[in-house]
């Protein structure tokens, strides 16, 4: 039998009874545009980030499209980010005809290297946007710093990073705005797709709501330019319902990452690192490994799903090569040859974590 790379079935036997109370009642009263679930979840996800405003959006994509356009981004303006993300990043800002400007990553945490920021700032930069790779924040400090200093918005992707703390604040109330997925792989997922946006700034906060539902400020008058960006009320149902245990199985998870963590230290498998100043929750537990596809062969032989975030930088693919040097994340470039990750829930057993290791270090 072989072990689930993520473990939904697992979770869904615990919170079965909520799960479908929560949807039945959303059947029951038919609301399933804007209905009563929405405005709970964004009312809880405010408490529980601390920040003044959430808008629930479709998608973590979405999410982060919205924060563009409400932010006034325009064709020709350079956004600077990382390559080493999933192509969502990167495709929001593409897409509204903007430039992505790539910085190198640190090799040991794989996030946005701070100190390589101000460099790539010109005339023409209108936002950084910053991932919170396998569910540990960057250097928010110090890329704050850089944002005010040059009078930056400062976006952060945070679609892995739900429920992680940066010293001692929650990730998506880091910075101007905070994006999250709710893609039922991340940490806090629903059965479907969604997102949501947290900003402390109320005009920001109003134009993601306008932009959300096509521009509009009251019914059929368009201000602004939007998208169907909404949440459904089933899927914000399901994140309710999953929240009575997040704060559980983030520690989970947390364990789990420190046991493999010791588990691997002998050997030739590179961990990521998480900085003492911050939380992981661990989104992906991804290792460093030499001869990855052969690994990864004899691990899929032996009953043990792995998978690879992300093989490719952003700017060595296809579609977007063209927009900005390709060579000029060597670290980047490295890394994505070597990294692997590991099945990662909740609910891995101990039993099925020693599995795992045995076969990976055998
Ligand atoms: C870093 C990052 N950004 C954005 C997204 C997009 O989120 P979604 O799949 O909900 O659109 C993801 C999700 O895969 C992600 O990992």
């Amino acid at each position: 039998m072989s072990i689930p790379f993520i473990d939904l079935k697992a979770q869904y036997r615990a919170l079965q009874p909520q799960i479908q109370e929560r949807i039945n009642r959303v059947l029951e009263h038919g609301q399933y545009i804007m209905g009563p679930e929405v405005k709970e979840l964004e009312d809880k996800l405010q408490a529980y980030t601390g920040a003044k405003h959430c808008i629930t959006v479709a998608s973590g994509t979405e999410a982060l499209l919205i924060s563009l356009m409400a932010l006034g981004i325009q064709p020709g303006d350079e956004i600077i980010t990382t390559p080493f993300t999933f192509v969502a990043t990167t495709e929001v800002i593409v897409l509204l005809g903007a430039k992505p400007v790539f910085v190198d990553i640190e090799p040991d945490t794989c996030n946005i290297d701070a100190r390589k920021i101000e460099a790539k700032i010109t005339k023409k930069t209108k936002a950084i946007m910053s991932v919170s790779l396998y569910g540990q924040v960057a250097d928010m400090d110090e890329i704050n710093a850089i944002a005010k200093k040059h009078n930056l918005p400062m976006i952060e992707d945070a679609a892995q990073s739900f429920g992680a703390e940066y010293k001692g604040k929650k990730s998506c109330n880091l910075s101007t705005i905070g994006c999250t997925s709710f893609f039922p792989s991340k940490p806090l997922g629903c059965y479907g797709d969604g997102g949501a946006i947290f900003t402390n700034d109320e005009s920001i906060a109003l134009a993601c709501r306008e932009i959300r539902v096509h521009g509009q400020s009251q019914r059929y008058v368009h201000t602004r330019v939007g998208v169907g960006g909404r949440m459904d009320t089933i899927q914000c149902a399901v994140v309710l319902a999953k929240l009575e245990r997040f704060d559980w199985e983030i520690a989970q998870r947390q364990r789990i990452a420190q046991r493999y963590h010791e588990l691997l230290t002998a050997g030739e498998i590179g961990l990521v690192s998480v900085r003492p100043d911050r939380t992981s929750v661990y989104a992906q537990y991804t290792v460093l490994v030499p001869d990855r596809d052969a690994l990864q062969k004899r691990l899929s032989e032996a009953g043990i799903p792995t998978a690879v975030h992300y093989p490719v930088p952003l700017n060595e693919q296809p579609a977007y090569k063209h927009l900005c040097c390709s060579d000029c994340t060597p670290i980047a470039q490295q890394i994505a040859k070597r990294v692997m990750s590991l099945p990662m829930s909740p609910d891995l057993s101990a039993e099925d974590q020693d599995k795992i290791v045995g076969a990976l270090l055998a």
